[in-house]
């Protein structure tokens, strides 16, 4: 989690929005293929983690688990449309979607204490 997942999920938070600073109102947004690219590899990467979430080994039979993963795969998928279409407003909705996907599964399968940690 920490390793695999956690890593694309910040980059695609850290990729929409504003902040507004000193300096004035910053758009989060990615302004550059690079960026863009950047967005694109973490929604790939974020498809996998959710396809190694189903394996047997980590869903365990569990139904309810597998809903979480497949939820955040589609999120995934989503997201990487957003990315070849260059669409922020997308980038930014699907942000709040993922959110919501990695939130849901926690509040059913994380003990209270790693929740604390967690939020
Ligand atoms: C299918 C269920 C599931 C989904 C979806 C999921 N997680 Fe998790 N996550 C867990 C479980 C279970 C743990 C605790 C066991 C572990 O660390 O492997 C955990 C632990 C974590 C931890 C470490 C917590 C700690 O106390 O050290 C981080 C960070 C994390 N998840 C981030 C994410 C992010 C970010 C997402 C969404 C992009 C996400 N997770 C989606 C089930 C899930």
């Amino acid at each position: 989690m920490n390793w695999v997942l956690d890593p694309h999920a910040d980059l695609i938070w850290d990729s929409s929005g504003f902040v507004v600073t000193a300096q004035g109102v910053q758009n989060l947004a990615p302004s550059t293929d690079e960026e863009w690219d950047a967005v694109r590899n973490a929604a790939a990467s974020i498809v996998e983690a959710g396809n190694l979430l189903i394996m047997p080994h980590h869903a365990q039979g569990r139904d309810a688990w597998i809903g979480h993963s497949r939820g955040l795969q589609f999120t995934g998928m989503e997201l990487l449309k957003a990315a070849e279409n260059r669409d922020a407003q997308a980038l930014f909705d699907l942000g709040g979607q993922l959110y919501i996907n990695c939130q849901s599964c926690h509040d059913q399968y994380l003990d209270l204490a790693a929740q604390e940690r967690l939020n």
